[in-house]
């Protein structure tokens, strides 16, 4: 299966130039690899600039609304998002969940949301500094996992992509050590098989991904792919990230 290459742009770059200048850069790579789907969360300004380029890279948003439309000043909604050509969309992102105090049931809702609309999301799980030195890694992990879950079927669960994101390795340089991370992957397939025994899992890593560290993740801790922060800002690196999904 080919390795999901996930751009997280975050707030970032200024202005709509910036933004086609990079995306441009990474299209080249992109499109020459027959190892990596690659993907672009770009913020909700530049999807549509994105979108009109003509290109094997799919496009999608940081955050949805967990509401389909109405009074909610500011909000975008997953319907929205579909009807401009989005495909994906990341959900429960920890600065979102710290910065704006999302819970889990808001994130179940626009989980939900986005699986109606036919959007693919990225839904991401992950402890903090104190949680993992408290070794409450997997109690946090199973309450995001099961309450942000709820509610949704068979059909909805198998579209998911779940990124682990450990807050403490987040845009800080300190990755994670692969083995640690093939723990997660065995303790979030076993939640799984105990909601659902049919659903292949899709799990991703991300936090601090580079192109030295990449390689690590597919083979020793047999990542379905990453989610990449500051390193998707910088097409050459990004490229090379990119090139290393090759087996
Ligand atoms: P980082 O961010 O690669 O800069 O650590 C990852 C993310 O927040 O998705």
């Amino acid at each position: 299966m080919k390795k999901l290459i996930i751009g997280n742009w975050k707030c970032n770059p200024l202005k709509t130039s910036e933004a086609l200048k990079i995306f441009n850069k990474i299209k080249k790579t992109a499109e020459a690899s027959d190892f990596a789907n690659t993907i672009i969360c770009a913020p909700n300004i530049f999807l549509k600039d994105l979108l009109v380029i003509k290109s094997k890279i799919k496009i999608g948003a940081q955050n949805c609304s967990a509401a389909e439309q109405g009074a909610y000043t500011g909000e975008v909604s997953a319907k929205m998002l579909k009807k401009i050509g989005c495909n994906y969309v990341i959900i429960g992102h920890s600065e979102r969940r710290n910065l704006n105090r999302e819970t889990d049931q808001e994130i179940n809702q626009k989980l939900i949301l986005a699986l109606k609309n036919n959007l693919i999301p990225i839904f991401c799980l992950g402890e903090n500094k104190k949680q993992r030195f408290d070794k409450s890694t997997f109690d946090v992990l199973k309450k995001q996992f099961q309450e942000g879950t709820v509610k949704i079927p068979e059909s909805g669960l198998k579209k998911i992509i779940f990124a682990y994101e450990p807050i403490w390795s987040i845009g800080s340089g300190n990755f994670a050590d692969p083995k640690l991370i093939k723990e997660v992957k065995i303790f979030l397939l076993d939640l799984m098989r105990k909601k659902n025994k049919k659903i292949e899992m899709k799990i991703i890593y991300g936090g601090s991904v580079n192109s030295k560290n990449v390689s690590d993740y597919f083979s020793k801790a047999k990542m379905d792919g990453v989610l990449v922060g500051g390193a998707s800002l910088n097409p050459i690196e990004f490229s090379k990230i990119i090139d290393k999904a090759r087996p």
